[in-house]
């Protein structure tokens, strides 16, 4: 077997361990690689005359991308005492770095998290690279578990118990000037020079003897008063539940295990740490969010297309119209080094669409404020047109007007002439079919939708859509391209609303047939909260825009009207000029000096000729089933029409698209863990609302065969 790890002497008592898995992108680690860090240790330890040895990597920008996560998924279901052996068979292995008769030193350079931090972290010392992809962290609690190889137990003695609390329970990585300052790194040294700095460490070390004291010190108890941990328990938890809303169990377990090891040896804590983790391991959210992590990098790989197509290379974009929507686009093609011609109609709106993309490219995230060099850098690269030759010579050229089928039609005729022969021509309606759109041109291979979510810089989604003469090779370079720009595209076929639209539809309108029904609104928004949605139905249908919302809505209405009824309460409340957040005013009101949302005791005229003779109270169960099984019975039809190619498409589309939460997995995983017979028996009490909440065959058929949708 070829092996992963490659070790040299430098010098006669100096090793050098480089990890290299073979054949892959990124150095992880499998249980084959601890068992060969095993075999070399003892081989290392069996010399007795060794002063030192220095880890590293092979791979550039990759030091260790972290523990295999595909291992994971098949101790799922393993008892809890099987997880205890596991974490504790990586802990005694990494726990031997800081106990060998030599100095152990961790060079990185380039990516270094989860079980990487760890085993970095159970090196006497680590330095690390000034290079860009340089970085450190614990992102476990992103995937519903914690460090679970000493990370809880060994970084707190480390570098202080509030910053290593921080680093476990937040998750999020730092760079080398910070793990610098947090003590966690010796020094920075450039690439190139990087073994060299760690063998002088490990010469220095040998003199002082520090890493012996050390040794010593890390492995007793933290030295913190019982005020102070009781004061960074409560700040802690405070900030925790904040952010995680009781629906991510993983940081506030982390927490606990780092103030009860505090006071123990690192051995006591150790066993604490994984006794906590067997709890986490396997647990819903914990394979919800592992379904996530596999979800995100499949869409990765996902070229879009079945067959083998090579995407053509796009150097340039175009976008027409300069609105929200053109500005956004824009911005993202620039922020990624494309080059870009921006044009609209209307000479005002182009001005200030470049003056927003220039603020949005210039702005420096460090410092919170426009950057004079990245305005330099990027301004180049966006050219404001009015010539239909400069549009029309770009590589791909993406149409962002005002949504009407005549005039985007209009202004396909005038350039498709002028565009390049291999040039792909793309529409970001969020409405009108594909399909339609492309009637009249000469090419409606090369045309497609590539639809992005507003505001574009935030929302990683972007659906592309395949009308039914897109080819193949016109999907794969919009997949490619969409990916350049940083997004995650999904390919779906055309139909109204597309993917996320027709999903969000069923949800958004049911929200309004419970309001007829008499539920409270205060109610419909706290059910879809706890359930995890970012916001309630009520509180998005105010951010879209009442009328956005309605003319939306008109798609669906036409296309499935024995499922979604167009409620008249939105027309009314258009009428009355309440078009939601934009105007101060909308189911709720935003008239105050913060802009929050607030009731509105005027609502109620607005509302009430609608409201039904009978109406009643509801349940919290009773709205939750309302609210998202429609969606889930929609999202089975999209399976039946083939609408994606995979269900996980659909999930990656909620959850980026709309936020559906992440710690549910997705809609249709979540589905899985209800049963699809359950689901069935759901559905029963709702059978007087008609088709929308009407098993579908598919659904029928899988809670007879007891399958499940991540079957397929
Ligand atoms: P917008 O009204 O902000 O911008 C449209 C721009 O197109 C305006 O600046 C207008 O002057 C320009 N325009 C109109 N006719 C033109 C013509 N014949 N030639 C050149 N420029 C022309 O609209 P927004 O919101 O940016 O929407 C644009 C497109 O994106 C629409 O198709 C919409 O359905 C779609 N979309 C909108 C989303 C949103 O949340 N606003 C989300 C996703 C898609």
């Amino acid at each position: 077997m070829a092996t992963s790890m490659n070790l040299s002497f430098p010098e006669s008592d100096l090793a050098v361990l480089t990890l290299d898995m073979p054949g892959k992108g990124a150095n992880i680690l499998s249980r084959p690689i601890l068992e060969e860090l095993s075999v070399n240790l003892d081989r290392l330890e069996e010399r007795g005359d060794l002063a030192g040895l220095v880890i590293t990597s092979g791979k550039p920008g990759i030091f260790i991308a972290g523990a295999d996560l595909r291992e994971f998924l098949s101790s799922l279901d393993a008892p809890d005492e099987a997880i205890v052996d596991k974490c504790v068979l990586g802990q005694k292995l990494f726990q031997r770095l800081s106990e060998v008769p030599f100095v152990t030193v961790a060079a990185i350079d380039g990516i270094c998290v989860g079980g990487g931090a760890e085993l970095a972290m159970w090196c006497d010392r680590r330095i690390m690279s000034d290079g860009a992809k340089t970085e450190l962290g614990f992102p476990e609690v992103k995937l519903g578990i914690f460090p679970g190889w000493g990370g809880t137990a060994r970084s707190p003695r480390m570098i202080g118990l509030a910053n290593a609390v921080e680093m476990v329970t937040g998750g999020a990585s730092i760079g080398a000037e910070e793990a610098h300052k947090l003590g966690w790194i010796s020094q920075i040294a450039p690439v190139d020079r990087l073994t060299d700095a760690a063998i002088r460490l490990i010469r220095n070390e040998q003199k002082s003897k520090d890493y012996l004291a050390d040794r010593e010190r890390w492995a007793g108890p933290i030295d913190i008063s019982e005020t102070e941990l009781g004061f960074l328990g409560a700040t802690a938890s405070a900030m925790i539940q904040q952010q995680t809303k009781g629906q991510y169990p993983a940081p506030i377990a982390a927490l606990e295990v780092m103030l009860g090891g505090a006071g123990l040896d690192v051995n006591a804590a150790l066993d604490l740490e994984a006794r906590g983790m067997a709890k986490l391991f396997g647990s819903p959210v914990n394979s919800a969010l592992l379904n996530i992590f596999f979800l995100t990098d499949r869409n990765k790989k996902d070229t879009g297309v079945d067959g083998e197509f090579t995407p053509q290379k796009i150097n340039s974009a175009a976008v027409i119209g300069a609105g929200i929507m053109g500005a956004g686009i824009a911005a993202a093609n620039v922020k990624r080094q494309v080059v870009t011609a921006l044009s609209d109609a209307n000479q005002k709106a182009l001005q200030s669409g470049v003056k927003g993309i220039l603020d949005e490219v210039s702005f420096n995230k460090k410092t919170r404020k426009p950057d004079l060099d990245r305005a330099i850098e990027f301004a180049p690269l966006l050219n404001a047109t009015e010539s239909d030759a400069e549009v029309a010579s770009a590589d791909v050229v993406i149409e962002a007007i005002v949504e009407n089928l005549e005039v985007k039609r209009q202004i396909y005729g005038r350039l498709e002439p002028l565009l390049r022969e291999d040039a792909i021509l793309a529409s970001n309606t969020s409405t009108i079919p594909i399909t339609e759109l492309a009637a009249e041109l000469e090419r409606p291979e090369q045309f497609c939708g590539i639809h992005f979510f507003n505001p574009v810089r935030k929302m990683k989604l972007v659906e592309v859509i395949r009308g039914e003469k897109t080819s193949d090779q016109t999907v794969a370079t919009a997949v490619a391209y969409a990916k350049r720009l940083g997004k995650s595209p999904i390919v779906v076929n055309d139909g109204p609303g597309f993917l996320v639209n027709r999903l969000l539809l069923p949800y958004m309108n049911e929200a309004l047939e419970l309001i007829v029904n008499g539920a409270q609104i205060k109610d419909i928004e706290k059910v879809a909260k706890q359930f995890g949605m970012p916001m309630g139905p009520i509180t998005l249908y105010d951010m879209v825009g009442l009328d956005t919302a309605f003319y939306a809505g008109r798609t669906m209405w036409e296309a499935f009207p024995d499922r979604i009824s167009a409620s008249p309460i939105l027309p009314a409340l258009v009428k009355a000029g309440r078009l939601g957040r934009k105007s101060g005013l909308g189911f709720f009101s935003y008239q105050n000096k913060k802009k929050r949302a607030q009731p509105d005791p005027d609502l109620q005229q607005y509302v009430e000729p609608y409201m039904q003779e009978e109406t009643r109270e509801f349940t919290a169960a009773e709205i939750e089933s309302r609210l998202f099984l429609p969606m889930l019975l929609e999202a089975t039809r999209v399976l039946e029409e083939k609408l994606v190619r995979d269900v996980r498409d659909v999930d990656l589309g909620l959850i980026f698209g709309i936020g559906f939460p992440p710690f549910k997995g997705g809609l249709l995983y979540w589905a899985d863990t209800l049963g699809a017979a359950n689901i069935v028996e759901a559905l029963k009490p709702l059978e007087d609302m008609g088709p929308r909440a009407q098993p579908t065959p598919l659904l029928l058929e899988m809670a007879a065969a007891g399958k499940k949708f991540y079957d397929s």
